[in-house]
């Protein structure tokens, strides 16, 4: 497994364009599996966790083939509605396979859901919405099996906006005869994506982005040419990780709107950000301040995918800082880690309450997931002397090469093999 080895101590300089969102592809991928053309995907960044949705979708049948960085996917010739958990349990959002195997074949066999390892991360919101719409679920021997003989148009009340329960509901409605409504849907910009990635192939979803969803079914979707909306995420992660080297970064490619609850708190730290068009500039001189409380929730909330790196910025910044995390109940792992680098960090339950220090120092530590993974390599490019990240295979789920853009800025980070 590869492992990260990084000389810390320099400020980032310079400009990277921010790629598709691995949030954005993954539902549009498993929609695909429902259109009766083909459909391409030009910038299709090649994620890890994309790659394996890619292979779900070959499994079943579809033929998928990668030309440079365009995903072209032809689901005419699928005809299997089963996926087993070798590979279910590399990528989490297998689950959404659940509404487009239904809404196709009106039947699914999909093994329990794997990925990243942040808490419980039920998916009672996805069956029971799948209910709402008639389809029988039987979870027997560590798969849920799906009967969608009398699937129909329905009310769905989501008792919490789960992203990946609007997603699949949204999904499985898009060919049914009539109109589903989602109340207290989730309101993620990857949302408003999928909704016009399925426009763009005929079909009709409206209010994505807000709380109530309708979808009024279509007999077919045809071929689309669509392009997904920039990683958010990364985005957010290089504006932090220039927060705390210090330095002048410009992102392109990214719409600022979509981080607008990390750039109201990179402000109030002291950082200098002008956002035009779809660029975004940072701009830090010195040390931050810590923010007095960060409690994360979600979209248009401070997003889960940014705390732990958020929490390694706490830990450089001038004063203390409680960050309260209420989406996933074990994403603190990360602070074992910083730890070890000369952090001052306490966590209860969901709380982690920081106290700044001026230095972190070069350790050996690991990448307990994603996210987490992310901010390891921040606190690593800031740190004095020499840090070894090991399990980076958690980080390159969601990351392209995070060593070479930030290397592009300036700093000195080695994969080792
Ligand atoms: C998506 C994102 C993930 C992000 C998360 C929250 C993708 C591929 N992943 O994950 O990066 O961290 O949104 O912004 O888009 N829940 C239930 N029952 C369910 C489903 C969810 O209780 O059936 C709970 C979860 O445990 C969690 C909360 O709802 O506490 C939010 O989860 P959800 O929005 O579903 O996250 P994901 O779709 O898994």
């Amino acid at each position: 497994m590869d492992s990260f080895y990084i000389k810390g101590g320099t400020p980032l300089n310079g400009k990277l364009k921010v790629p598709t969102a691995k949030n954005a592809l993954l539902p549009i991928l498993a929609c695909s599996i429902m259109c009766s053309g083909v459909v391409t995907i030009p910038e299709c960044t090649k994620f890890s966790d994309v790659k394996y949705m890619a292979n779900i979708l070959a499994s079943l049948g579809a033929k998928t083939k990668f030309e440079d960085d365009t995903l072209i996917i032809d689901s005419g010739t699928a005809d299997k509605f089963f996926i087993s958990d070798e590979y279910t349990k590399k990528v989490r959002s297998s689950i959404f396979m659940l509404g487009p195997l239904v809404a196709r074949f009106k039947q699914a066999k999909v093994a329990y859901p794997g990925g990243c390892n942040i808490g419980t991360r039920p998916i009672d919101l996805h069956i029971k919405g799948l209910e709402a719409l008639n389809v029988k679920i039987e979870e027997r021997h560590g798969y849920i099996y799906c009967d969608a003989k009398n699937i129909s148009p329905g009310e769905v009340h989501l008792d919490f906006p789960s992203v990946g329960a609007t997603e699949n509901i949204i999904m499985a409605s898009v060919l049914l005869n009539g109109t589903t409504k989602i109340y207290n849907a989730a309101k993620e910009p990857e949302i408003e994506d999928l909704q016009n990635f399925i426009n763009a192939m005929g079909g009709c979803v409206r209010g994505a982005g807000t709380s109530t969803i309708e979808i009024v079914g279509v007999k077919k979707l045809h071929s689309v040419c669509y392009t997904p909306i920039s990683d958010r995420i990364i985005a957010g992660t290089y504006l932090i990780a220039c927060a705390c080297a210090g330095g002048k970064v410009a992102l392109t490619n990214v719409n600022s709107t979509f981080n607008t609850a990390l750039i109201a708190k990179l402000k109030q730290s002291g950082c200098n950000i002008k956002t035009k068009n779809d660029n975004i500039i940072i701009e830090v001189g010195r040390r931050p301040k810590s923010i007095s409380k960060i409690e994360t929730m979600p979209y248009p909330g401070f997003p889960t995918d940014l705390q732990s790196q958020m929490l390694t910025l706490q830990t450089l910044c001038r004063g203390t800082s409680v960050i309260v995390e209420n989406l996933f109940e074990t994403r603190f792992k990360i602070y074992t880690e910083l730890t070890k680098m000369g952090a001052d960090i306490i966590v209860k339950d969901r709380m982690a309450f920081v106290k700044g220090v001026k230095t972190l120092y070069g350790a050996a530590v690991t990448a307990p997931d994603l996210r987490s993974g992310a901010g390891l390599v921040i606190a690593g490019v800031c740190a004095e002397g020499y840090t070894t990240i090991n399990d980076v295979y958690h980080i390159d789920r969601g990351y392209l090469n995070i060593e070479t853009d930030l290397n592009n800025l300036g700093a000195e980070i080695k994969r080792i093999k």
